[in-house]
């Protein structure tokens, strides 16, 4: 007999075993009526009725969780499948960066058309190392291997180099950037790593999704037990349903790149791990399309 026969075998008499031994103690002990077999057969149809019923809803419940571990094990599998080749994606991506940098450095090449190009490629091989980035660490965090590494410190530099790497991009889009950052902020638990690719990803999407002559503002604000940071810009907002929607993966919404640049929706979702991870927390307010958004990460405080 296979595994699944002899459950539902044994649930069943069982079962039977406990209805019939309930209905030999109201017939015979309560009621004092004699033995009569055929009393039984009611009791024992209900008791193999209880027991099949039973053992289904086990045997289902072991099948679904059997099928989800098949599905998390492959599900891991494709992340590290995926992980791996776009891995080996980066290095030559990365050489072929470095290379337009040199070029964009030639005098042959100072012509303006050269350099525009050269400017156009080089921007598209940003845009698809920060993808790069992106995927790897969403596939890390599948995998369960992203972890950070706290620490306790004022995050003012880390803030302003994170800042300082956006100003030629708001610049070539005639964006400005409004920083009103306090030196003197209090210590907060964080990891340097990740709170500069929170941050990267906000400003850079306020950069992406703003029209020019926009101005973006980045400030802090000190709470009782955090401290947020905010990127607050006036481009095109988001609705109700871009907020609900706005942290999950590969969602790329009702706003639209204002430069040409490219949307893949996975920055924001792995912008709200990157936060959880640090003990901290993300999220967007706007009152509306058309109205500016605002985002916010906040960073608990660390403990005098
Ligand atoms: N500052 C912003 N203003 C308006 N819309 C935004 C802003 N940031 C993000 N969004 C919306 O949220 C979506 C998800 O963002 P994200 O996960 O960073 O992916 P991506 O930048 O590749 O589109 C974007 O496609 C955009 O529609
Ligand atoms: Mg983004």
């Amino acid at each position: 007999m296979n595994g699944m026969a002899r459950r539902y075998a044994i649930t069943i008499c069982i079962c039977i075993i406990v209805v019939d031994a309930f209905a030999c103690i109201q017939y015979h002990l309560i009621q004092n009526h004699p033995f009569v077999l055929s009393h039984y057969i009611i009791p024992t149809l209900v008791g193999a009725g209880f027991g099949f019923l039973i053992a289904r809803i086990k045997i289902l419940e072991i099948k679904y969780h059997k099928e989800k571990d098949q599905v998390i094990e492959k599900n891991k599998k494709i992340h590290m499948y995926v992980g791996t080749i776009v891995h080996d994606l980066k290095s030559p991506i990365s050489a072929v960066y470095s290379l337009i940098e040199l070029l964009q450095l030639r005098d042959d090449l100072k012509s303006e058309k050269s350099q525009k190009f050269l400017g156009l490629v080089k921007s598209s091989t940003e845009s698809m190392l920060e993808n790069i980035h992106l995927i790897l660490e969403n596939t890390k965090f599948e995998s369960g291997k992203m972890q950070a590494h706290l620490e306790q410190g004022n995050p003012f530099f880390t803030i302003n180099s994170t800042i300082d790497k956006h100003l030629i991009l708001a610049i070539n889009k005639s964006i400005t950037i409004q920083r009103v950052i306090d030196r003197n902020m209090p210590d907060v638990e964080y990891d340097k790593q990740m709170l500069d690719r929170v941050l990267s990803n906000l400003i850079s999407n306020s950069i992406k999704y703003s029209p020019a002559q926009t101005q973006i503002k980045i400030f802090s604000e000190l709470l009782s037990d955090k401290l947020n940071l905010v990127v607050e810009d006036q481009g095109q907002g988001l609705s109700e349903d871009d907020l609900e929607k706005i942290f999950g993966e590969f969602m790329t919404l009702s706003a639209r790149p204002t430069g040409g640049e490219v949307a893949t929706g996975l920055g924001l979702s792995v912008a709200k791990k990157l936060a959880e991870e640090m003990g901290g927390n993300i999220w967007a307010e706007s009152e509306g399309k058309g109205k500016g958004s605002t985002f916010k990460i906040a960073l608990p405080l660390a403990p005098h």
